[in-house]
This record gives C-alpha cells, sequence and structure tokens, in this order.
C-alpha cells in the first residue's frame, strides 16, 4: 500500500540499474516501516523559536489521503486550524497565518511564546475512508538576551565575606552554566544554587579575583553575559622596600620606593626615624648626610578595609673612607723574637680591617695576634716577617689602603758555616796549593767578622781567609768570628787547616798505606835487631864451638811469631826474608819518609 507520490516516485528511474537497486531498497523500507509504525507529528525544526516557522511533518503515513484537518490543543470545531481536501489541493480556510501543504505537513511561521500547544493531525484515507489521528507538542522559545551578573557585595573583603553571584535572564525556563576566566568553576569554596542561578564564593580571596561570567541556555539559544569583574578588597600585605641596599655614601641620593599588595591601592606614608617624611610610594632624598642614618618606615594603609602594614629599611650612611695610618710600638730596630705590635689607626669608628703582607691578605699564624677588632696585629718576630705590610680599613660603600710600613727584622748571626765545607771539622790543603777559606753566617744586618789563627788574633776583617802557596806552617786552627752589632750577638766556629804533601795520582793508596807502612817499619827494625842479635849469639857460640844449643836460641828469637807457626828451621828463614822485605819495601822510596814528616807535622798541630 503505496502513497501515488511515492510509486511513482520509486517507479520514476528506471534507467540506471544501481539507482533502481538503492530505489527500490528505500521504497521496501519506507513500506515497511509504515506497516506497524505508528503516524507521528515531528516539528522541523523540533523547538520552535520565537519569529522563525515551524513545519509540522507527518511522518509513517500509508494509503492515499483524503483530507487533513489539522487542530490545537483539541479535535473540537473552534479549535480547528485548517482543513486540506487532497483531490483539490484546497486549505480552508485559505487565509490564514498557517499553511498545509499536499503531504499533510503544516507550516506554522512567525512564531510566538503561545504557539506552545497541543497540534494534533486528523487524517481521512481516500480508500477505506478510515480517520488516523497523530498529535505533538510544539515547545516555542524566545533567543535569550545576554544575561547580566549581580553580587551581592561589590566589595566583599578577603577572608572575612561571602559573595554570592546570580546570574539574571528575563527568560523563562532556562539553564545556567558559569564560568571563571574562562573556566568551570571549582573548588569547595565555591557553591552553586540548585538551579545553578547563583554562585557564592564563601570566605573570599584575593585568588578568587578574575572574570565571572555566566551563560543561559534553552533548547533554541545560549548568550553569555559580559565578563563580571569580581573585585575583592584585600591588603595591604607583602610590603616591599627597593632596593634593598641599606649603604649609602654621603651625598649620595636616597630614592626608595614602597610597594604593598592591596586593593584598592594602599597609601602610603614615610617615617625616617619615627618621623614623617613623605605622603608617597617614593621616598626620593637627594645628596644625603651623615644624619641621615636610621630607620626608614614604610606604611600602608588600605582604606576600605581600614587595615594597614609597614615595613622598615636600616639605611647607613656612611662617609668615605680616608687612608689608614700604621703605628708601632717599635721605633726602627725590630729584632728577630721581639714583640711587634702594629696598629692600624683611623679616625673611623667600627671599620672592618684588614692586614695586607707583601700585598697578600695577611694569613697568621700563631706567633700573630690580631685583636678583637683587628686593628692591632702583635707579632712575635721570625726573620721571615720581614716585609712590606698594609693595613686596609673597609665598610660596605668605600675602602682606603694605609700606605705601605716596610719591617726589617734583625736576627743573628747563627748558622755559621765555612766553605769549602770540611769533613771532620778538618780541611786538607796541599803543600804549595791555594785555599780560599770562606765563612758564611745567617745575619742582617751583615756581620762584621774576625779571624783568630791558632787563638792569636788577626788583623782580618773580612768573611774569607785567603791561603795562598801553603805552607806547612800554614796548618793550623782557625777561628771565624761572627759579630752583629745590632743585636749584640757574636759566634764562631773552628776549623783545622791541615796542610798536607802534594799527593800523587795514587795519593789515596799511600796515605791508607801510611799507618800500615810504620808498622811494617817498627816490625822491620825490631826484626832487623833480632837478626843482628841472633847473628852476633850465633858467631858467638859458633866460637865456643857448640852446636847443641841451636834449639835454645830460636826460642829466644821474636817470641809471638815463632810460638805461632811451627818448629821448623824452614818457616824461620821465610819469617826472617819476610819482615826484611816489608822493611825494604817501606824503606826505598820517599814515601816512608814523607810519612813520617807527615806524621811528625800532625803531631805537632796537635800539640799546640
Ligand atoms: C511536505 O512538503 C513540504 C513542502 O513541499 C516539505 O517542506 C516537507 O518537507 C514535506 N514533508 C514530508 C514529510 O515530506
Ligand atoms: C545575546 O543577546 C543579545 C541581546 O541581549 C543579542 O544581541 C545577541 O545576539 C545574543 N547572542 C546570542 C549568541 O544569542
Ligand atoms: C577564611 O579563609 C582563611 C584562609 O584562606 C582562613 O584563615 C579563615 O579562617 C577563613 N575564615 C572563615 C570564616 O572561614
Ligand atoms: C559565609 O558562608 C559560610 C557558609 O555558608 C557561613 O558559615 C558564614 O557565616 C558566612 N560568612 C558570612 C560573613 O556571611
Ligand atoms: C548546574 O551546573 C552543573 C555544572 O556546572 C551541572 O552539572 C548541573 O547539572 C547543573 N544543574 C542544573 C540544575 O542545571
Ligand atoms: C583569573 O585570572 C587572573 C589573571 O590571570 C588571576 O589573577 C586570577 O587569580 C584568576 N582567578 C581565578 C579564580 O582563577
Ligand atoms: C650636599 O650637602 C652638603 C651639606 O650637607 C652641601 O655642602 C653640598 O653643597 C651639597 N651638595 C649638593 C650637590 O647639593
Ligand atoms: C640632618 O641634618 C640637616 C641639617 O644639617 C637637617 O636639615 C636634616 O633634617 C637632618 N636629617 C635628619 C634625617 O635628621
Ligand atoms: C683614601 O683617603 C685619602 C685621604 O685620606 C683620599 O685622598 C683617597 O682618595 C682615599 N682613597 C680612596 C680609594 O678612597
Ligand atoms: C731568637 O730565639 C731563638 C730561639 O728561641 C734563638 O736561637 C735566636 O738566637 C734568637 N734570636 C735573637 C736575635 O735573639
Ligand atoms: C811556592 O813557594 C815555593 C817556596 O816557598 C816556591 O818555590 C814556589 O814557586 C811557590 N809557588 C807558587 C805557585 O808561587
Ligand atoms: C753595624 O755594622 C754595619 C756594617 O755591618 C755598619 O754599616 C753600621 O754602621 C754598624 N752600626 C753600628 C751602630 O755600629
Amino acid at each position: 500500500m503505496e502513497s501515488p507520490s511515492e510509486a511513482l516516485h520509486c517507479g520514476d528511474s528506471p534507467w540506471k540499474r544501481l539507482l533502481i537497486i538503492a530505489s527500490i531498497l528505500s521504497c521496501w523500507i519506507q513500506s515497511a516501516s509504515a506497516q506497524g509504525a505508528p503516524i507521528t507529528i515531528v516539528p522541523n525544526p523540533p523547538f520552535g523559536t520565537v519569529g522563525s516557522d515551524v513545519i509540522l511533518d507527518i511522518h509513517g503515513l500509508s494509503g492515499p489521503v483524503f483530507t487533513y484537518t489539522w487542530y490545537r490543543n483539541s479535535i473540537e470545531e473552534n479549535n480547528k486550524i485548517a482543513f486540506y481536501h487532497v483531490p483539490s489541493a484546497t486549505q480552508n480556510p485559505a487565509d490564514i497565518r498557517e499553511k498545509v501543504f499536499s503531504n499533510g505537513s503544516m507550516l506554522i511561521p512567525n512564531l510566538a511564546l503561545n504557539d506552545t500547544k497541543n497540534y494534533i493531525v486528523l487524517i481521512v484515507d481516500s480508500m477505506t475512508g478510515e480517520s488516523k489521528q497523530a498529535s505533538v507538542l510544539l515547545s516555542v522559545y524566545e533567543l535569550l538576551p545576554k544575561p547580566t551578573i549581580n553580587s551581592s557585595n561589590m566589595a566583599p573583603v578577603e577572608k572575612v565575606d561571602n559573595v554570592s553571584l546570580t546570574c539574571l535572564s528575563e527568560g523563562p525556563d532556562v539553564s545556567y552554566l558559569w564560568f571563571i576566566n574562562e573556566s568551570s568553576p571549582a573548588g569547595d569554596r565555591i557553591v552553586l544554587s540548585p538551579d545553578n542561578e547563583t554562585l557564592t564564593i564563601i570566605n573570599v580571596t584575593r585568588k578568587d579575583k578574575g572574570f565571572y561570567q555566566c551563560e543561559i541556555q534553552n533548547p533554541v539559544s545560549a548568550n553569555r553575559s559580559d565578563p563580571f569583574t569580581l573585585n575583592i578588597i584585600y591588603g595591604p600585605d607583602n610590603l616591599m622596600i627597593v632596593p634593598t641596599e641599606p649603604h649609602y655614601s654621603v651625598g649620595a641620593t636616597l630614592n626608595l620606593s614602597c610597594s604593598a599588595d592591596s586593593n584598592p591601592t594602599a597609601q602610603f606614608t614615610w617615617l625616617i626615624n619615627g618621623i614623617q617624611m613623605m605622603s608617597t610610594s617614593q621616598l626620593y632624598i637627594p645628596n644625603v648626610s651623615l644624619n641621615y642614618t636610621g630607620t626608614y618606615t614604610c606604611n600602608a594603609s588600605n582604606s576600605i578595609t581600614g587595615l594597614s602594614s609597614t615595613k622598615d629599611i636600616n639605611i647607613i650612611i656612611s662617609e668615605k673612607l680616608s687612608k689608614p695610618n700604621i703605628t708601632t710600638n717599635n721605633k726602627t730596630n725590630s729584632i728577630e723574637n721581639d714583640t711587634l705590635v702594629l696598629t692600624c689607626d683611623t679616625e673611623h669608628d667600627g671599620m672592618n680591617i684588614l692586614w695586607l703582607f707583601k700585598d697578600q691578605p695577611l694569613s697568621p699564624n700563631e706567633r700573630m695576634k690580631l685583636s678583637e677588632n683587628n686593628q692591632t696585629l702583635t707579632i712575635k718576630l721570625k726573620r721571615e716577617d720581614a716585609g712590606s705590610y698594609h693595613c686596609e680599613i673597609w665598610n660596605p660603600i668605600s675602602s682606603n689602603k694605609s700606605d705601605f710600613f716596610n719591617l726589617t727584622v734583625y736576627f743573628g748571626p747563627d748558622n755559621i758555616r765555612f766553605s769549602p765545607s770540611p769533613e771532620k771539622e778538618e780541611i786538607e790543603v796541599e803543600l804549595n796549593s791555594d785555599l780560599n777559606l770562606v765563612c758564611h753566617v745567617d745575619s742582617n744586618p751583615e756581620a762584621q767578622y774576625e779571624w783568630k789563627v791558632n787563638d792569636s788574633t788577626t788583623s782580618h776583617l773580612s768573611n774569607s781567609i785567603f791561603i795562598k802557596n801553603a805552607t806547612w806552617e800554614d796548618s793550623g786552627r782557625y777561628t771565624c768570628l761572627a759579630k752583629n752589632n745590632i743585636t749584640s750577638i757574636t759566634v764562631s766556629k773552628d776549623i783545622i787547616i791541615k796542610v798536607v804533601e802534594k799527593k800523587s795520582t795514587e795519593g789515596t793508596d799511600n796515605t791508607s798505606l801510611s799507618g800500615g807502612a810504620i808498622a811494617g817499619i817498627v816490625i822491620g827494625v825490631l826484626a832487623g835487631v833480632a837478626i843482628i842479635g841472633g847473628l852476633i849469639y850465633f858467631l858467638a857460640s859458633r866460637k865456643r864451638g857448640a852446636s847443641e844449643h841451636h834449639p835454645k836460641e830460636h826460642k829466644s828469637s821474636p817470641p809471638n811469631h815463632s810460638q805461632a807457626h811451627s818448629d821448623s828451621s824452614s818457616k824461620e828463614t821465610e819469617e826472617v826474608s819476610y819482615a826484611s822485605v816489608n822493611f825494604n819495601a817501606q824503606k826505598s822510596p820517599t814515601r816512608a819518609q814523607s810519612s813520617m814528616t807527615m806524621d811528625t807535622v800532625y803531631s805537632e798541630i796537635k800539640k799546640k
């Protein structure tokens, strides 16, 4: 059972296979749905808007229709809007606002709020003469005007007040939506009324400051309020003074600026040591003098909260520092082990003092003591303390350094020593060679020297003594005396000069043998005497003709050697020859003579 228009429509496009298939499918769906589905009225658009049009479409209709009759609220003659006769395609009455189309849909143009009604259509089937009906509630809404926000308190005070914002709108049946800084409200302190019309902020804080908007909505429109600026009264607090630097020099310009978190803007006053100076946030004082040192107070007050808050800064005006001066307890002569007191003299009080030694900050050691304010430096002097001293005074705006104080430390003489450096307190010098003997000490001022040779004072006053072409007479004990005429200390040291025979290339061998040579000579001499004695005895006994005495003679020969060896006569002969060889060896060159001479000289020296 299809309406003629639908049948026509479906059979209208046989020339394209695809379209045909699509159409058949669509026709089939339509007829299928038409079978059981009830007839409905669907407003298009779904909601009416004041001033706009709406079409009330009939859905679910099947079979040819004879007439459509539209009613408001109920099917009563006086509620009838229009009657439409399909065969003649005429609407009765025709000259009304509403228009019924051939498909039964009714157009209602230029809607008003009171068009919100129930609409009923009565449909009479042309074949069966049966009548069917359907109804719909058409809701007509107006386009919403922009809402406004009303605040319960135009100047809520932070942490004291609650504030309620109400969204004011003329339209009925609207829903409300709130925005804070373009975002949805959040947090415990924000409470919405059940209908969302009122937003309450409990115990407001300055953070609640911002743009508040409400949006109203109905099914056909939405409109958002202009931003409402929530103005929270707070402060003053978080006072700040800039710059924070408290130190100024005489003649500088003081330009202090005070700020506070406050709404409305705080009123500022400046006080110096409690005396009111200015009623601005800025304090400007050019060319300050010393008496501007003091406590500067910024006072900020909020005329609405009635609160006030203050912040202080202690300003210190300092004069430019003049040069300090180092004075000392000692005039000029500082002797090692003396206690020296250096004082940094300055006309300024309470200065910071820094001591410098050789242009570096002094690193005090256990011999140094600084007074509590560093003004005096006490040193138990050592020679290494000599050098230049400065003291520097400073305050946060300037510094000044004294002229240098040059400290001389007199010391010594000490560490007396000779060069060439002697071995075992003696120096050997070869006969006819030179020796430059130098005496050194550590001393300031330079020590004065004196020499003694064998305890007799010489006229020699330099620190060195030069022995040219040494002779045996140059041997002796040399004494160096060094005197410091400021410390009045004299030190002395002895040295033995030993003139020795010019050494040959094998000189070292010779000297080491000298002891052995002496022993050799002695043994040799003794052996010689024994042999001679033995010979005489032998000859004498031979004259007597007694040969039995031979062993006895032997026993009286040099005792130790004969006892150590065996009694055989061959060994005796060997020993004798050995002794003589030894003796000869020592006797042959001048070496023996020289060592003997040396020995003699040595003894002489020792006796002196
Ligand atoms: C009925 O006809 C009108 C006017 O031609 C049209 O605007 C409307 O959409 C039609 N309704 C249906 C359900 O076809
Ligand atoms: C909101 O309302 C104002 C009038 O109050 C209107 O001019 C404006 O077009 C509306 N905006 C929207 C989006 O409806
Ligand atoms: C308001 O909030 C502040 C902290 O934000 C709190 O100290 C104060 O007690 C609160 N006052 C009330 C009445 O809740
Ligand atoms: C603010 O609201 C809270 C909670 O509703 C209430 O307890 C408090 O008394 C209110 N404060 C003021 C100042 O109205
Ligand atoms: C109120 O607004 C919230 C969102 O802010 C929403 O979830 C809620 O449904 C609204 N209530 C009413 C009554 O509109
Ligand atoms: C809104 O934004 C302003 C500026 O960014 C901010 O100071 C304020 O705290 C914000 N308010 C809220 C409630 O987030
Ligand atoms: C600054 O003040 C001193 C006195 O306190 C005055 O002698 C001097 O002339 C002033 N300097 C300037 C530039 O005003
Ligand atoms: C400092 O002394 C000058 C006069 O020498 C005076 O005019 C000025 O008020 C004083 N300043 C303060 C802060 O006392
Ligand atoms: C140090 O003080 C003297 C006056 O005693 C002054 O002439 C000099 O300019 C000052 N030096 C510095 C660096 O301030
Ligand atoms: C200083 O004392 C040390 C030992 O305490 C001593 O060796 C030295 O000779 C003394 N110096 C002077 C100049 O008295
Ligand atoms: C050293 O003195 C001796 C005599 O005493 C002399 O013969 C010799 O030439 C001198 N040698 C030198 C280098 O003067
Ligand atoms: C101390 O000796 C130095 C030389 O070593 C000399 O120049 C100075 O005049 C002497 N001083 C006294 C007071 O004797």
